[in-house]
């Protein structure tokens, strides 16, 4: 082939490499034409090969001219190249850019539950008068559930109290108060007073009704040390019903009957809906009976290896059911269980 005419070649072949180059609209088309013409079996090198049918004196020329078309291709291959990375740049930023402007999605804020937040702030107040919080156990035994709470087998107030047995000796607590007689115990009385409460889940075998379910919620409360009296025990729940329903609440104590206490009392607080004018809330009393306590029997004490003749201590009862539906005015307890969401919303 004379060497004119080589140059013509190189020269279609240029001119049709650069209109690909200029066509190709992504990275990806680019390099199809750079195969195409430069590849091991493109255009260009299909010409290099024809070297080896040239005359010698011809092939420096010829490999010159090649290379030279070669060249010019590569470098206008490396200059579309940067202009197509900045397009796919700017491409990318485009289909990536955070529109600021654009409102936020809110989030479903949950809550805790009205009967928890109750134990909370029982406990919180508790807490802040140097009380330990203990947990006991839902699945108890009857010795600690009634025995060592001074009511034996075939005690009459056993009835008070209608219970889920799992067999003769286990069942499920139908109070909180068995954990009095667990910490009482374990506690070091060397060491100081004890003063606990327990919050947690008791159950009755009871109808599900408005004001029963078999399952609700009480604290447990109890401090034991020396010269613990009736007073002791008056002025914590005063402050106790202050703390809950209204600083101008007062409370009033009435005698009861509960095995593990002597003497024991309920705890009426003065109405916090018509302040003891009476209305239906307090049922025209002016009183809402709010709690169980007394102090701890002799017979609790010495079941549970304290001397009462050295100590002695106080004990309460709490419904936390029962308090959270007298301050939120809830007259179902039924509604704390049943999680209807647009129940527990309000709260
Ligand atoms: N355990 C009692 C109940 O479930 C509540 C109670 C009353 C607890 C008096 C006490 C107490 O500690 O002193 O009915």
């Amino acid at each position: 082939m004379q060497i004119q005419e080589l140059q013509q070649q190189i020269d279609a072949i240029q001119i049709a490499a650069l209109e690909a180059i200029k066509a190709a609209s992504n990275l990806k088309e680019l390099d199809q034409v750079r195969v195409q013409y430069l590849g091991k079996k493109g255009e260009l090198t299909g010409l290099m090969k024809m070297i080896k049918s040239v005359p010698n004196e011809d092939k420096p020329k010829v490999g010159q001219l090649v290379n030279g078309g070669r060249t010019v291709i590569e470098e206008a291959i490396e200059l579309a190249k940067d202009g197509l990375k900045a397009k796919e740049l700017e491409e990318q930023l485009k289909r990536e850019a955070v529109d600021v402007t654009l409102p936020g999605r809110t989030q479903v804020m949950g809550n805790r539950h009205v009967l928890t937040q109750i134990m909370e702030e029982i406990e919180d107040l508790f807490i802040s008068m140097g009380y330990q919080v203990v947990d006991g156990f839902e699945l108890e035994t009857d010795h600690y559930n009634f025995e060592m709470m001074n009511l034996p087998q075939n005690h009459p107030a056993r009835d008070m109290q209608d219970t889920f047995y799992i067999n003769d000796e286990l069942l499920l607590r139908t109070h909180t108060s068995p954990v009095q007689a667990r910490m009482m115990e374990q506690h070091d009385f060397t060491k100081g007073p004890l003063k606990m409460i327990s919050p947690g889940r008791v159950f009755r075998r009871d109808d599900d009704d408005a004001t029963h379910s078999h399952q609700f919620h009480q604290v447990e409360g109890l401090v034991v040390a020396k010269d613990i009296s009736l007073a002791d025990l008056k002025g914590t729940l005063d402050l106790f019903a202050k703390s809950l329903f209204g600083a101008e609440r007062e409370t009033r104590l009435r005698p009861s009957y509960f095995p593990f206490t002597e003497p024991s009392v309920e705890v009426d607080v003065s109405c916090f809906k018509c302040g003891g004018k009476g209305c239906n809330v307090c049922k025209h009393t002016g009183w809402i009976e709010i709690l169980g306590c007394g102090l701890v029997h002799p017979n609790v004490l010495e079941m549970a290896g304290v001397d009462h003749t050295v100590y002695s201590g106080f004990a309460f009862g709490i419904g936390a059911d029962r308090i959270a539906m007298l301050k939120y005015g809830i007259d179902d307890i039924r509604h704390l269980y049943q999680n209807d969401v647009r129940f527990l919303e309000q709260f």
